[in-house]
């Protein structure tokens, strides 16, 4: 089904993404610099490609349809699991934005942890989420909505896909992803 392949290839990206802000994190442990323009980087990808490019078509499509028509379990799955775990990766994002902006006014290590706690939570949090959705989420959608209401997300999300080509949204992060990676992932 091609909203679910589109969404398992970003999940790709995503785990693309988290190496390399992993392996920028493992780097301030070594005694690299703090390289702010590249956790600013980082930010701007998890917050425009990972949160509203991608978690965006789930919320307001693929995951809302399964709320409204999967009963008691789509409801338990999306709204009390993969919401929540989207919310707390908003939350680890905002640390790490905090902190990245007390560290840029006075570079203390408290901050430096900061930074560290903030990334490498997200990166654990979004890899068990990924995770759980390709193997468990994704499979039961495909398998228990009706083919019309399938038809329909796919229908909407080829829409949500075009509006982001015209503003260049894959371009731009896929972008920053591969500009990442080359810096973090060279190995
Ligand atoms: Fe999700
Ligand atoms: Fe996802």
């Amino acid at each position: 089904m091609y909203s679910i392949e589109l969404m398992v290839m970003e999940h790709d990206n995503i785990l693309l993404f988290i190496e390399a802000v992993r392996n920028a994190c493992c780097g301030i442990l070594e005694g690299k610099e703090v390289d702010t323009e590249d956790f600013e980087k980082m930010i701007q990808f998890a917050r425009n490609y990972a949160d509203k490019h991608h978690h965006g078509k789930e919320e307001q499509v693929l995951f809302l349809e399964m709320t409204e028509h999967l009963g008691k379990i789509g409801e338990n799955l999306i709204q009390h699991g993969m919401l929540i775990e989207h919310d707390y990766g908003r939350l680890h994002i905002s640390d790490l934005e905090a902190s990245l902006n007390l560290y840029k006014e006075d570079p203390q290590t408290i901050y430096k942890l900061g930074i560290i706690e903030g990334a490498a939570g997200y990166a654990n949090l979004l890899t068990r989420h990924i995770d759980k959705e390709n193997e468990v989420v994704y499979k039961y959608a495909e398998k228990s909505l009706a083919p019309e209401i399938l038809e329909s997300v796919d229908s909407r999300v080829r829409d949500f896909e075009k509006e982001a080509e015209q503003q260049k949204i894959q371009e731009k992060y896929l972008g920053i992803l591969k500009d990442l990676r080359e810096k973090y992932c060279a190995n």
